[in-house]
This record gives structure tokens, C-alpha cells and sequence, in this order.
């Protein structure tokens, strides 16, 4: 066995795909204390710059004062607790939506709404570039995996005329698309998905905090709340806390509560963890110049990328793609980044397909003008 594990290592390390830890020795944020070297920080998901925010630290700290740490069970035994009921009501009405299931992480998400949703028989129509926990939602779900290419309609529209075998189709896609921050064709997804008698789930990960008038997403950017019954969506990027959550009607979140193999058979984030996700909406709706500054920062930072001519495909969002393409050039450049105090990291194959490795530069409210310059100014002496 271990001979297997070390080969399979040196297969890696001879494509340059090796992956290690890092240790960060600070609290998140736009500057860090990683392996010891303090650097600017351009490749956390904390968007809004929440997740070391006092007032997420203090609502934790006193959650626990009131209930412990531990749920102790599942929801569905005695981990219930009062901090995850309050926090379901709020992230409903946030989302403009009758209901919310809160789940432990967005992995676990998609991994249990999927499955709960299609089975053997079903056919799912999921974007290329999707995130991996749909894929492995779709995986496990044992319906046909139905994989178009990036953002393609056409394709989308062929491949959903054909499965005429298929008993339930769903479409499944990002909002936003986690390595390439480009928006998905959602009016369109929702043309082709009542043209063709299809259910629709969004993964609102990346735009959860960021997109839309109050920051609920970008169904609530295009209106579509009445086209999407389903969205989820994760506490652990802009919201800059942990857990997810599936907003829907109050008949998806009984069914789900009563289905979805990944919110039964596991315990409940810690209440405390609720609270934080509390604290986050709170901060969300009384801050929306976090997500105005945010936006900002990431048109300065594309445009002053795609000034040094690097190409940074369709990006509209604070993730912004440094296109490489080569796995090692990717790396090598990550590194003089570093060497430079900038933390960029490198994104390569299996998490992006082959021959399109980059360096992923996601910015947040947190970061100053000044930082963003010094990022440029790193990126033109690496290259
Ligand atoms: C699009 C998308 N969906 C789901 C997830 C998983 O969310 P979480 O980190 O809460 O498990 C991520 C990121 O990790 C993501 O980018």
C-alpha cells in the first residue's frame, strides 16, 4: 500500500502537481502570517473581509457562554438548537425565499441535496466547470451525469432534447464559477429549463454577499427569485463564517430535512458556528459598501491585470484568473509572488481541466488602494 502512495506522489511531483499545507499563524485577512512570512493575502474567499470581524468573534463567544460548544447530535435528534432555527429564518428572508435548511458545509450540500433530488433513471445537466461537490452530489445521486461545455446553451438545449429516457432532468450550475468568477447564463438556463420540463438548483457560493441590490445573489441580481426554487449557497465565503444552507419553499426544506443523507447521518454545527452566521447576515445587510468597495477593487484589479496583458477570461467578480496555462508556470509564478509578499495561489489540474492552470487573485473589501497596487507591481516583476 504504501509503495502505491508514493508513487502515486512522485507521479505528482513529476507533473508539478503535488499539493502541501501551509500553516497561517494570524487571523484571516487582506495581510496574513503565513509559514511565518507576513504577506499580502489575495486568495482567501473572504470577500467582504468578515471572517476575523470582532463582531462575528464576540456573537461566537457568546453563544458559547449560553450554549456550549457541541450540538451534542444531529438536528434531527437533540443538536437542534435554537441559534440554527433563528439563523434558517433569517437566511430565508434574506434570500427572499419561504424557507432555509441550514447544512454543515456547502461540500455537504450539494452532496445531500442532489441525491435527495434524482436517483437512478434521472439525468442532471451540470455546467463543465461546475464545483467538484456538485459533481460528487451528481456521482452519488447514480443519475446519468450529463456534463455541458462552459456556459454553452446550445449544447445545454441539444443535450436536454435528447434524454428523452430520462424520468427527471436537473440542472445544476454555479452562479458565479469558482475559478473563473464569470457568471453563468442564468436567464437563459431558466428559459431552457421550463422550454424542456427541467428542475433548476443554483449554487450560489460565490455570489452569496457580493451580487444583487442587497447581496443575496445573483437570482436576486436578475429577479429570477420566482424562476429558481432552489439556491444554495455557503456561510464560509463572503459571510466569512462556516455552514451552508438550501433556500427554498417550506415543502423543499421538510422534504430535504426528512432526505438528504448529509444533513440526517451528521451532527450539527456547533450553535456557536450559527451565531456567527447571524452576526454575518447582520453585518451583510447593515454594510452593503462591503460589497460596493468589493467590486470596485476587483474592476481596478482586472483592468491593471489585463493593462500587463495578462488574460483574464470572462471574470466579473472579485475572483480573477491569471491565465497560465502551464501547471509549473503557474507555480513558479505563485512563488515569485511570495518572494515578493504576495500570496496568490497556484490552481491546477484535477481543480481546473488540463492545460489551464492560473494564478486565481481574489480580492476583498478588506484590501486598501495601496494593496492593490502593490499586487500589480508584484504580478510585473514575476512574469
Ligand atoms: C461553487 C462552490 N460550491 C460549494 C463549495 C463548498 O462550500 P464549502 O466550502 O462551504 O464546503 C465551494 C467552495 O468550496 C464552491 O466554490
Amino acid at each position: 500500500m504504501k509503495d502505491m502512495f508514493a508513487h502515486q506522489l512522485d507521479v505528482l511531483s513529476a507533473q508539478g502537481l503535488r499539493r502541501s499545507l501551509k500553516v497561517v499563524a494570524s487571523v484571516q485577512g487582506r495581510e496574513i502570517v503565513l509559514d511565518g512570512q507576513k504577506v499580502l493575502n489575495f486568495c482567501s474567499n473572504d470577500y467582504l473581509g468578515l471572517a476575523a470581524d470582532p463582531r462575528l468573534v464576540h456573537a461566537t463567544e457568546e453563544a458559547m457562554v449560553r450554549r456550549g460548544f457541541g450540538a451534542g447530535a444531529s438536528r434531527l435528534v437533540c443538536g437542534n438548537f435554537d441559534e440554527h432555527e433563528a439563523l434558517e429564518h433569517e437566511l430565508a428572508a434574506f434570500k427572499h425565499a419561504s424557507a432555509a435548511l441550514v447544512f454543515s458545509s456547502g461540500y455537504m450540500a450539494n452532496t445531500g441535496i442532489i441525491p435527495a433530488l434524482v436517483s437512478r433513471g434521472d439525468a442532471v445537466f451540470a455546467d463543465r466547470l461546475n464545483h467538484a461537490s456538485i459533481v460528487d452530489g451528481i456521482v452519488l445521486s447514480r443519475a446519468d451525469l450529463c456534463r455541458y461545455p462552459h456556459k454553452d446553451m446550445n449544447a445545454l438545449d441539444e443535450m436536454l432534447g435528447k434524454a428523452t429516457g430520462a424520468r427527471r432532468k436537473l440542472i445544476v450550475t454555479d452562479t458565479v464559477f469558482s475559478m473563473d468568477g464569470d457568471l453563468a447564463p442564468l436567464e437563459d438556463i431558466v428559459r431552457l429549463a421550463k422550454q424542456h420540463d427541467a428542475w433548476l438548483m443554483v449554487d450560489e457560493a460565490h455570489a452569496f454577499g457580493v451580487l444583487g441590490p442587497t447581496g443575496a445573489g445573483l437570482v436576486e441580481a436578475l429577479g429570477l427569485e420566482a424562476d429558481v426554487p432552489l439556491q444554495m449557497g455557503t456561510l464560509s465565503k463572503a459571510a466569512g463564517a462556516y455552514g451552508a444552507y438550501c433556500a427554498g419553499d417550506a415543502l423543499l426544506k421538510e422534504y430535504l430535512l426528512n432526505s438528504a443523507r448529509s444533513f440526517i447521518f451528521t451532527t450539527a454545527i456547533p450553535p456557536a458556528v450559527a451565531a456567527a452566521g447571524r452576526a454575518a447576515l447582520n453585518i451583510m445587510k447593515s454594510e452593503p459598501q462591503r460589497r460596493v468597495r468589493v467590486l470596485e477593487l476587483a474592476c481596478r484589479m482586472r483592468d491593471g491585470l489585463k493593462k500587463l496583458g495578462f488574460d483574464t477570461l470572462e471574470s466579473a467578480t472579485p475572483i480573477i484568473p491569471v491565465m497560465v496555462r502551464k501547471a509549473s508556470v503557474a507555480s513558479e509564478m505563485s512563488q515569485k509572488l511570495l518572494a515578493q509578499g504576495i500570496f496568490v495561489s497556484a490552481i491546477r489540474p484535477p481543480t481546473v481541466p488540463a492545460h489551464t492552470a492560473r494564478l486565481r487573485v481574489t480580492v476583498s473589501a478588506a484590501h486598501t488602494d495601496e494593496d492593490i497596487q502593490r499586487c500589480l507591481e508584484a504580478f510585473e516583476h514575476a512574469c
